[in-house]
């Protein structure tokens, strides 16, 4: 009797206990921009604070780890791929869908832990090799050099993770699903040598497309096993299964999927890919990836960025996930605690001035490694060597053979000078100063919006001869036709029709060798980006080359970088560039 009160009274307390911190709202997407795959956890250890790694596909450095104490604040504390010889081969990959797939991390024992898959998405799927497997340790994660090179296992699949049994046994769980399985498997594994034994199939999922993203939990004596199921599309969602044994039979939860957005008229789409972890009080959390795109899903720029929902998860039983949308009612953690403000917050607005002693973001992202020696400091700028191939990369191979798509499948190995960021706003404004003299024809550069090398938007300053002009900025132009001038050019390449090519004379006055040209993209609404020049620090004469819709860099796995390249476009420029001012500004988020 005495017990059943007792009892009676712990039931009473524990739900109060979880409930006791006050709601407060969460706006999502918590990591805005090109976050996809989201995989996060609590650490007690390390000061309480939440941790989430994030795909990069070819980006480098890859795999960044956001970091936070309130679930709000979310600040880039560095990348597990921060040095080519931890992943040399990151450098050869063909195709912009390939590169660093969905990484797990997890903390066990002290160790930092984050298995994914390098991915060679142009060999087939049932290609061993399509598939480098691999595993990253770390002790710091706040330290680059803590992090191991990789560990290379061998599994036909991605979506990998380690999981600990309570037997001390150690395994790994991957999906291999699209045209081959469905199927997410799971075997023994020594993490420490990448020594895999016998894969078991361990569960099919529903029945929805490309059963992946495998996550098992041990809670009250289950193994409940998270995958995501429908593919990456709209018909995104998430679903669990559990068992007794690790190894299976898993049996499906009735209520799946527990969390999607399809068939909604959410902004938010493609919800899935999640991963659940729980906060200091016990409560639950859940991310996954989402697409602000709406259900036309045709202006999505961004791509997949990782949102939060709040989940409750009684004993022995599913959870409950609560659907996806721009803000969330939830208890946070108690008190709004940060990281030292030297770790920046995801969505920094940028105001750069270049100098010898400029110390560049954190989160600079270049296309696979880059060539240090392209990207120098200048008492007064960041100096840009051109590469030989552009964003594209096309290389002289496929000189001649224009098809559209411009279909790229090059890996890029000889490396493209480009350098950027996320685009972390639906609203912004983003613009270089520049100071650079084109040398020879197709000598170029310029800002992009970049979703891939087949998927991009370029707004360059070019030597072309003045007959190449589709407009003008000045009245009458009495250069000879094939005399070569600077213009801007901005053309763009898409698997979806873009505009002809705008090729318009930089006008006279504008040029001379201490001449500054400001070069911006803006978005004013979640459709179009806006494309401008002008002279530097003169805003009243920026002028316009075109306002062109961003669904031709909405598409696939990535999201857009928006950043300066330099390029000979393969010809014979050498001419390097001075970019003096970088700038973007955050002008807002649309989340209805
Ligand atoms: C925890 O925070 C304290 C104070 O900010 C800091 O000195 C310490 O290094 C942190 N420890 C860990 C493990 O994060
Ligand atoms: C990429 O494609 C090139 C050209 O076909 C080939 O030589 C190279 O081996 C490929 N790289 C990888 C990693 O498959
Ligand atoms: C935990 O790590 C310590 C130190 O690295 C090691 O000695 C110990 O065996 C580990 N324990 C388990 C259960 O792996
Ligand atoms: C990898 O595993 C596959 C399938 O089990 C096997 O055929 C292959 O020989 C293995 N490769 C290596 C390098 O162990
Ligand atoms: C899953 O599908 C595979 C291949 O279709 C089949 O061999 C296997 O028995 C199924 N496994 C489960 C656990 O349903
Ligand atoms: C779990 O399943 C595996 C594979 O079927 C089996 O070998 C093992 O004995 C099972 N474990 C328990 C505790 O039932
Ligand atoms: C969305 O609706 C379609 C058509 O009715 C249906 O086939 C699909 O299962 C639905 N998707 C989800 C996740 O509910
Ligand atoms: C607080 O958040 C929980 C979990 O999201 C939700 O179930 C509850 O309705 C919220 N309460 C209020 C007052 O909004
Ligand atoms: C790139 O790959 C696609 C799909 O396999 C193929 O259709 C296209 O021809 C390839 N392009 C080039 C330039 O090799
Ligand atoms: C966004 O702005 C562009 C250019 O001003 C305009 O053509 C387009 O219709 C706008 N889109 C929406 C959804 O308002
Ligand atoms: C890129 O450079 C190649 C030459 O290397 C050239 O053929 C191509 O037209 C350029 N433009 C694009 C979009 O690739």
């Amino acid at each position: 009797m005495v017990s059943l009160t007792l009892l009676a009274a712990v039931l009473a307390i524990a739900p109060t206990a979880l409930s006791q911190s006050t709601n407060s709202t969460i706006l999502n997407p918590i990591l805005p921009g090109f976050h996809p795959d989201p995989s996060c956890i609590f650490v007690p250890e390390w000061n309480s604070t939440f941790f989430c790694a994030s795909s990069s596909f070819n980006a480098f450095p890859g795999i960044p780890i956001h970091a936070s104490k309130d679930l709000q604040k979310w600040q880039l504390i560095g990348h597990v791929l921060n040095r080519r010889e931890q992943l040399p081969r990151l450098a050869e990959t063909n195709r912009s869908t390939s590169g660093i797939w969905a990484p797990t991390l997890r903390f066990n024992n002290g160790t930092f832990w984050l298995v994914t898959t390098l991915v060679d998405d142009d060999r087939p799927q049932s290609d061993e090799s399509r598939w480098d497997n691999i595993i990253f340790k770390g002790k710091d994660p706040y330290d680059p050099k803590s992090w191991s090179n990789a560990v290379h296992f061998n599994f036909t699949g991605y979506d990998t993770e380690p999981f600990w049994d309570v037997d001390g046994k150690t395994y790994i769980i991957g999906a291999h699903a699209w045209q081959v399985g469905p199927y997410i498997q799971q075997a023994e594994a020594n993490l420490d040598t990448g020594a895999v034994g016998e894969w078991r199939i361990i569960w099919n999922g529903t029945g929805g497309m490309a059963p992946e993203g495998p996550h098992v939990y041990h809670k009250d004596g289950w193994y409940y096993l998270l995958a995501a199921e429908g593919g990456t599309g709209l018909g995104h969602m998430v679903t669990m299964a559990r068992s007794k044994n690790l190894s299976g039979p898993y049996e499906s939860n009735p209520a799946n999927p527990v969390l999607t957005n399809a068939n909604t008229t959410s902004i938010f789409q493609t919800v899935g890919h999640a991963d659940l972890f729980q906060d200091g009080s016990g409560n639950w959390w859940a991310v996954a990836l989402s697409t602000r795109s709406g259900p036309n899903y045709v202006n999505y720029p961004m791509g997949r960025e990782t949102v939060l929902t709040s989940v409750l998860w009684p004993s022995s039983s599913f959870p409950t996930f609560t659907p996806i949308s721009g803000s969330i009612s939830a208890p946070l953690p108690a008190s709004s605690l940060s990281l030292p403000s030297t770790y920046p917050l995801v969505a920094t607005p940028d105001d750069i001035t270049f100098s010898s002693a400029t110390v560049l973001p954190p989160y600079f992202t270049h296309w696979r490694y880059p060539i240090s020696s392209s990207y120098t400091l200048t008492p007064s700028s960041l100096r840009l060597t051109p590469s030989h191939l552009n964003l594209t990369a096309l290389n002289g191979n496929y000189a001649g053979s224009q098809h559209f798509p411009p279909a790229s499948n090059s890996s890029a190995a000889p490396g493209q000078t480009f350098i950027s960021r996320r685009q972390t706003s639906t609203l912004f404004t983003f613009s270089i100063d520049i100071l650079f003299t084109p040398d020879a024809l197709e000598s170029e550069l310029g800002i992009s919006a970049f979703l891939t090398q087949n998927h991009h938007i370029d707004l360059g300053v070019v030597l072309l001869p003045r007959k190449a002009a589709t407009d003008t900025f000045e009245g009458s132009d009495t250069r000879d036709p094939e005399e070569l001038i600077a213009q801007f050019r901005l053309r763009g390449f898409s698997y979806v029709p873009v505009p002809k090519d705008v090729v318009i004379p930089v006008p006279r006055v504008w040029v001379g060798r201490e001449s500054e040209l400001t070069l911006e993209v803006r978005a004013d609404n979640a459709t179009h980006y806006v494309f401008s020049a002008g002279p530097a620090r003169r805003v009243a004469e920026m002028r316009e080359i075109g306002t062109w819709s961003n669904d031709g860099v909405s598409w696939g796995f990535t999201g857009v970088l928006l950043g300066a390249y330099a390029t000979s476009n393969g010809g014979a420029g050498r001419a390097v560039g001075d970019v003096k001012r970088w700038r973007y500004a955050d002008r807002g988020q649309v989340r209805e």
